[in-house]
C-alpha cells in the first residue's frame, strides 16, 4: 500500500520540521507531500531543504493563499497522478497526531473508503482547545449531520484518509475549497456517492506554535453553503418523488 500524506503549510516554519519529523519516525513508509502556500516566513524553503535531504518528502510550492481546501485538491491530483493507494490529510501544526494515523491506516485496510480522525465519538478528544472552537465544531457538525443527512460526527475534522479510488470518483474540481466548508463538501460527496465513511478516535490538540488561520466569515461561509446544499438536496429529492 503507497501512502502519501499531503501536509498544507500557510506560514508553519516553526511547527513543520517537528510534524514531518514525528510523521516520518511513525509512519516511515508513508512519502510527504508539502503544498506551501509561498509562506512569507519562509516555510517553502525550509520544506526544500528537508526535502534534499530525505527522498520521501516532496514540495508543491504554489503562487499564494488560496486556501487550504485548494491546497489539498491540488496534493491530492499531484498523488493521483502518482499511483498512491492512500492518500492523508494531515495539517502542519501538531493538531493531528502523527503516532495515531495507523487507526486511520488500519480502518482504510479494513476497507473504507474515506477514514475520519474524528473527536467526537467515544475515544475521541481534544486538548488545549479553546471552548468556542469546540462549541464552533459541535455545532457546525450537528447542524451539517441533520442539513445533510449524513452519520458523520466530526463533519470538519481535517484528519482524513481516502482510498485512491475514492479521490478518483470524486469531481474535486467542484469542491468547495475553502477551510471548514472544504472538509464538509468533501465529506458529503463521499457519503452521498454511497461509499463508506468511517470514523475512528482521535485526540487533536491544539497548536503550541503559529496561529489558526481559520476565521470567523469562514465559519459563517461554511455554515452558509451546508444550508444551500442542504436545501437543493432536499428540493431535488422532493421534485424527483412529485414526476414518480
Ligand atoms: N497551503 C495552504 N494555504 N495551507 C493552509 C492555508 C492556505 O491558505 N490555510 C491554512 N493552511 C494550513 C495550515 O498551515 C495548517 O497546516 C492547516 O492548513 C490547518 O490550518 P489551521 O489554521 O491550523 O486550521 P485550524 O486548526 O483552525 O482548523 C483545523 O481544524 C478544523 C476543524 O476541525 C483544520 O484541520 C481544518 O481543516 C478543520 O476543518
Ligand atoms: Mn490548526
Amino acid at each position: 500500500m503507497r501512502i502519501l500524506t499531503i501536509i498544507p503549510t500557510y506560514n508553519e516554519l516553526e511547527s513543520l520540521p517537528k510534524t514531518l519529523g514525528r510523521l516520518r519516525s511513525a509512519v516511515p513508509a508513508s512519502d510527504v507531500l508539502v503544498t506551501d502556500d509561498n509562506s512569507p516566513d519562509g516555510t517553502g524553503a525550509l520544506a526544500d531543504r528537508i526535502a534534499a535531504e530525505d527522498s520521501q518528502v516532496h514540495v508543491m510550492h504554489r503562487r499564494g493563499k488560496e486556501g487550504l481546501g485548494a491546497a489539498y485538491i491540488a496534493g491530492f491530483k499531484w498523488g493521483l497522478e502518482r499511483d498512491y493507494d492512500v492518500i492523508i490529510e494531515m495539517d502542519a501544526d501538531g493538531s493531528h497526531q502523527p503516532e495515531q494515523l495507523p487507526r486511520l491506516l488500519d480502518a482504510i485496510e479494513s476497507g473504507a473508503d474515506l477514514v475520519i480522525g474524528s473527536r467526537w465519538v467515544p475515544g475521541g478528544s481534544v486538548v488545549n482547545w479553546p471552548f468556542y472552537r469546540q462549541l464552533i465544531s459541535r455545532t457546525g457538525s450537528t447542524y451539517a449531520r441533520i442539513m445533510l443527512g449524513l452519520k458523520v460526527k466530526d463533519m470538519t475534522a481535517g484528519y482524513r484518509a481516502f482510498r485512491r479510488t475514492t479521490l478518483e470518483k470524486l469531481d474535486l474540481g467542484a469542491v468547495e475549497s475553502v477551510g471548514y466548508g472544504f472538509q464538509v463538501d468533501l465529506a458529503w460527496r463521499v457519503a452521498k456517492m454511497g461509499l463508506s465513511v468511517v470514523e475512528v478516535p482521535v485526540t487533536f490538540v491544539e497548536r503550541e506554535l503559529g496561529s489558526s488561520k481559520m476565521s470567523g466569515n469562514i465559519v459563517v461561509e461554511a455554515m452558509l453553503n451546508v444550508t444551500k446544499w442542504g436545501l437543493s438536496d432536499r428540493w431535488a429529492r422532493l421534485t424527483r418523488r412529485a414526476e414518480r
